[in-house]
Order: structure tokens, then sequence, then C-alpha cells
């Protein structure tokens, strides 16, 4: 079944099929990959065979792998992902590494911390979990996406207070009624949708387009109003850091230098690539 699986996964034209190959079978055989060769003079059972056809068929769809396995893993922790919520990104553990590294620990307990779009809840339920003590709000438009989050954050045992809404407005909202707060972390929709055709077909034709794309013309919309509210929702000294896309740093570091912040900084991630706005007000 590997060796079929493999073939047709190369065939479909995908990179790492071998490695594919063995996610799939293993979930369809409801095992880890490990488990896989510790059963491979099993024989193979007529409902796993067909939920490995379906799974194979899926892939070649260019199904995103995660979304077949229905799972991902972001800083350790396993999150449940399908179609409605973006798959997380290795990259976007950086706002987690920073969020640790910058914020001491006897400064965590009761640490007002706001995830705006927080999609599969990554961020939020890591950052409930990291930081210890510290009282985590997330937002998000999209009904599937705070389905997901809240699966997590059950899952794993985060206490994340979940909000419906647009993110820029809800923010202002919450820091409203509830306080300034001391960490404000996003990686909103950056994607120029102009880029739309350079995307992998994974990503274009199966992930939300509402996580996706900045508005049109706007890339650096939420970068700019995320900055521009910091006078608001972030409290004197707070924290504030964003993903941005490979071309926004030198623009974003520009706003964030202009508003009068503390201080600013564009963190690279392990690729190089410009990647995270540090904004202290
Ligand atoms: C790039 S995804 C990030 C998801 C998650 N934080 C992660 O890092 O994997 C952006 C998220 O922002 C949400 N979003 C898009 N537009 C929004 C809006 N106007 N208000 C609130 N959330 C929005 C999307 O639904 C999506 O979940």
């Amino acid at each position: 079944m590997l060796s079929l699986a493999r073939g047709f996964l190369e065939r479909k034209g995908l990179g790492e099929a071998r490695l594919e190959a063995e996610l799939l079978v293993a979930h369809a055989l409801q095992v880890d990959r490990l488990g896989l060769f510790m059963r491979l003079d099993a024989p193979i059972q007529g409902a796993e065979l067909d939920r490995a056809r379906d799974s194979l068929v899926r892939r070649g769809r260019r199904e995103p792998t995660a979304y077949i396995v229905g799972h991902r893993e972001f800083f350790g922790r396993d999150f449940a992902v399908g179609p409605g919520a973006l798959v997380p990104r290795p990259e976007t553990e950086l706002i987690v590494d920073l969020a640790r590294e910058r914020i001491p620990a006897a400064a965590r307990d009761g640490l007002r911390v706001v995830d705006v779009g927080t999609g599969s809840g990554c961020l939020a339920v890591t950052l409930a979990l990291e930081l210890e003590g510290a009282v985590v709000d997330a937002i998000d438009l999209s009904e599937d996406a705070l389905g997901w989050a809240s699966r997590n954050a059950e899952a794993l045992g985060a206490n994340v207070r979940l909000h419906d809404g647009e993110g820029l407005e809800r923010l202002r909202e919450l820091a409203r009624a509830g306080g300034p707060f001391d960490l404000i972390v996003s990686n909103p929709p950056y994607v120029e949708p102009t880029e739309r055709d350079l995307l992998a077909p994974e990503v274009r034709e199966h992930e939300p387009p509402l996580a996706l794309y900045a508005p049109a013309d706007d890339p650096d919309h939420w970068a700019r109003g995320l900055i521009e509210l910091a006078s608001q929702t972030l409290r004197p000294g707070g924290l504030l850091l964003v993903e941005l896309g490979h071309l926004q740093g030198a623009r974003v570091h520009a706003l964030a230098e202009a508003s009068g912040a503390r201080s600013a900084e564009i963190v690279d991630d392990l690729a190089g690539v410009p990647r995270v706005l540090a904004l202290v007000r």
C-alpha cells in the first residue's frame, strides 16, 4: 500500500511523495508513522483500505495534508484543523518565542493578552499555556475559525475567551471595557490579492480566503490599523507583535517609527525573512 500510495502521489506531482504516503497511510490505519512500520506484516482491513483511498484522492486534489489528517503541530502541541481555519505555520511560532523572551515570568500573572484573527487559536492557546497566569482574549470574524479555536482551547486545557466580530473594532471595544492590553498579537491576512497565482494550490484552493488576503491595494491595512490603535488599546510599555508578509518589513517599520512608539523593530524568521513587527508603546 505504501508503494502504491507513493506512486500515486508522485504521478500527481507532489514533491515529498514518500513522506506524504507514510503520513496518509498511517492516518488510514489510525497509527503514527512509527506504528506503521511496526505492523508492516499485518493484513489491511477493508475499512482501512477505504480510508487510505479516500485520503489519497483528497491529497491528489491538493487538499492540505493537515486538513486530511485533521491536525498540525504548533509549538510542540497538536492543533485540530480543517476547512475554515488556516493551517498553523512554523514561522508564526516566532511570535510565541518573542513573547516568552520579552515578557519576564514575574510579569505574567494577570497579564492581559489578545490575539486578533485567531484562526485555529494556535497563538492564543499557546500563549495562554506558555505565559502562565495570563488572561487571554481572541477575536475572529469567521464562525468556522472560532469553532476550531474553541475545540483546541478545550482539548489543550487553555483558558481563552473567544469573541466574534471585526478584529480592530472588537479590539477597541475589549480595551475600552477591560482596560488596555499588555500584549497584542496578530497574524493577520497579508497576501496581496495580486499574488494569488503564486500561492501553492493547497493554499489557493483550500484555505479560507478571509484568512489569506489583505484588502486589495492596501497590504498594510492590518499592521497600520494595529499600530494606530496601540495608543488606545496597549498600555504604555506594552508589546505589539504582528506577523508580516515578505515585502512589508520596511514599510511597516517606517509606520511604526512614525507612530511615536517607544521602540519598533522588525524581527527576521529562521529563513531570514523580515517577519514580525515588535513594537513597544
Ligand atoms: C492568517 S489567519 C491567522 C490565523 C491564526 N492566528 C494563525 O496564525 O494560524 C488570519 C485570521 O484572521 C481572521 N480575519 C480576517 N479578517 C478579519 C476581520 N476583519 N476581523 C477579524 N478577524 C479576521 C481570519 O478569519 C483568520 O482566521
